[in-house]
């Protein structure tokens, strides 16, 4: 069975290729580079024994996407990561968010009609649900304006998705994440955020080893018991597993709708002072912060309500918060060796 991973290169793609290969899956990954790079695939081979396919290109490109899928007509599901992800840089480069994240999606879906490819899971986000009014957060949770660009384009993806489901046979399952950090327990690949990290994990590993000089915390004046904001911590493990059981669903024809939504969270929410100190134990050394003026765009706190994936997918978030700050410390180091 062929499963095309688009953006497996990247952090969460490349975990969930792993998955895959770990469940029997052929892979073939699509990706353009533009945010990792081609040795990865050498370090899912090392991993999981296996090579996958790899062909790159930007799925922006109506002519290449097309010609693709006319050679690959044998794809059975995709999983489709390949996307721009930071919030602060879609405000300041909306048109290049739009055009990259809504033009790729329009190019794949094109190819599966036209070349009778059944089956996507689309990596969607929390962001759709902007600041909840009611926490734990459920599928059926009011979608909020998006705050960004990047969540703008996770929430008409959703729709572009909705609406081809309703004129086609294609069937779709948007997994919303939470909040992916930590890495591979062999160290082997984990997250590679090229330049400064926007994310709050890697730039605690990367201040604890030198890399950052001091870790700022956006604001300590939220309305939370130690001030600063709450997230719901996903294991990228974890995560990727989820992935994995969304194919076998398609595959199996297991679903209750054409169109699926599931939130892939722990239901936990630790603050952002909670994950320094989890880091703190498990690394045994103190991390050097200080707290400066909220982040633009934030929202104070959210986590979600797992019970809808525990059941209909029968599967459930494992690791805790010090196994995802040991595993991101353990990537780290073996990233500086
Ligand atoms: C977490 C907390 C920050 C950095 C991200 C993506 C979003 C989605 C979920 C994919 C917040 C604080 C951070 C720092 C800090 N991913 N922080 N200092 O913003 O919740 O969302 O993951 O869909 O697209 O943006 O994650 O890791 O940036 O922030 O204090 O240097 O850590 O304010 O409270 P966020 P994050």
């Amino acid at each position: 069975m062929k499963i095309l991973v688009t953006g497996g290169t990247g952090y969460i793609g490349s975990h969930t290729v792993v998955e895959l290969q770990n469940k029997g899956y052929e892979v073939i990954i699509v990706d353009n580079l533009s945010n990792s790079s081609a040795d990865i695939v050498d370090n899912i081979q090392e991993i999981s024994g296996i090579r996958p396919l790899f062909e790159e290109f930007n799925l922006i490109n109506r002519e290449k996407t097309a010609d693709f899928f006319k050679r690959h007509n044998d794809i059975m599901g995709i999983i489709h990561f390949a996307a721009f992800k930071a919030v602060g840089e879609s405000v300041q480069h909306p048109l290049m968010y739009y055009r990259n994240n809504l033009d790729s999606l329009v190019n794949i879906l094109q190819g599966m009609i036209d070349n009778g490819i059944p089956n996507i899971v689309f990596s969607s986000s929390c962001t759709v649900y902007g600041q909840p009014d009611e926490l734990p957060v459920s599928e059926n949770a009011p979608i909020k304006k998006a705050e960004s660009p990047y969540g703008n384009t996770k929430q008409i993806s959703e729709e572009i998705l909705s609406d081809t489901a309703k004129t086609s046979d294609l069937n779709v399952i948007a997994l919303r994440y939470f909040n992916p950090i930590g890495a591979h327990e062999s160290a082997i690949i984990g997250e590679l955020p090229l330049g400064v990290p926007n994310n709050l994990v890697p730039f605690i590993t990367q201040t604890a080893i030198g890399i950052r000089e001091q870790l700022s915390v956006f604001g300590n004046d939220y309305d939370t018991p130690d001030g600063t904001a709450i997230r719901d911590y996903i294991h990228v493990v974890d995560l990727a597993k989820a992935h994995v059981i969304a194919v076998d669903r398609m595959i199996e024809k297991n679903m209750n709708k054409q169109i699926e939504i599931f939130n892939l969270g722990t239901g936990n929410g630790y603050s952002v002072l909670e994950v320094i100190k989890s880091f703190e134990k498990v690394s045994g050394q103190k991390l050097n912060y200080k707290i400066v003026a909220r982040r633009e765009g934030d929202i104070t706190q959210v986590w979600a309500d797992p019970e809808f994936s525990n059941k209909e997918l029968g599967w459930k978030a494992e690791k805790g918060i010090d196994e995802m700050t040991l595993s991101a410390w353990k990537w780290e180091q073996a990233l500086r060796k």
